[in-house]
């Protein structure tokens, strides 16, 4: 592939600013000063090094982002914030997407990753793959909900859930409750409580499959995922 491409893919900056690089005389293939964009290396075979430091091609790039209300889960918008638009463009430059979607006041674990196999296995409605919240609800919730969740309840449009787990985690006028489920449609959540008569007030999603919400990100905050969380995912989707 051509250097510009993949000194841009894997961070150095947009294809203008790769060029630029390249005109600094920072860049060497094989300990040959290269300032050619079009010359073309094997990101395999060649070594490349910017400022005297190796770098390694990569392809793929998966980020875990706590992610905070009144931002949009789409990779652009006219009008809105979104999640791409936080992030650095070192990260950005890799065209990662959203895995799924959080309505724009949910906050919490969404993954972000230019990889379409693995999101797909993820998004993939047989995979069934388990997505927990924590959410607060206006309302008392009750063993009764936890049982309806159980059985599948039938949301505004008629469709009747797959089986949710409920937890309760306080119960009172406002209750604060766990809700697992194996689907995602839209507004999931928040339809399944008015199914029973309650309102979400506050939603974060804290897992989804085998990835854990890493509670040192702070709202708005990401970062690649480790090789065990890698390594835990690749093994669920082979499930
Ligand atoms: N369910 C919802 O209602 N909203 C979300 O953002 C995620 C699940």
């Amino acid at each position: 592939m051509r250097i510009d491409k993949l000194l841009a893919n894997i961070g150095h900056g947009s294809r203008k600013e790769v060029k630029q690089l390249l005109k600094n005389g920072v860049v060497t293939v094989n300990g040959e000063l290269v300032k050619d964009g079009k010359q073309h290396v094997d990101p395999e075979e060649d070594q490349i090094v910017i400022h005297g430091e190796e770098v390694y091609y990569r392809e793929f790039i998966y980020l875990m982002m706590n992610k905070p209300p009144g931002v949009i889960s789409a990779t652009e918008d006219a009008r809105e914030e979104t999640v791409i638009d936080i992030l650095e463009a070192n990260h950005a430059v890799f065209n990662p997407f959203p895995v799924g979607r959080l309505d724009k006041d949910t906050e919490g674990l969404l993954l972000l990753t230019n990889d379409g196999v693995l999101a797909h296995q993820l998004l993939s409605p047989k995979k069934h793959v388990p997505k927990t919240y924590f959410a607060v609800i206006d309302g008392e919730v009750t063993e009764k909900d936890i049982e309806a969740f159980h059985q599948g309840v039938t949301l505004d449009d008629g469709y009747v859930t797959k089986p949710g787990e409920l937890k309760i985690l306080k119960s009172g006028l406002r209750s604060d409750i766990e809700l697992t489920i194996t689907e995602g449609k839209f507004h999931q959540v928040k339809r399944m409580f008015e199914a029973v008569g309650k309102r979400v007030v506050y939603l974060q999603r804290i897992s989804m499959g085998p990835l854990q919400l890493d509670e040192e990100l702070d709202l708005g905050e990401y970062r690649e995922l480790t090789e065990e969380e890698m390594a835990l995912l690749k093994n669920s989707g082979k499930e």
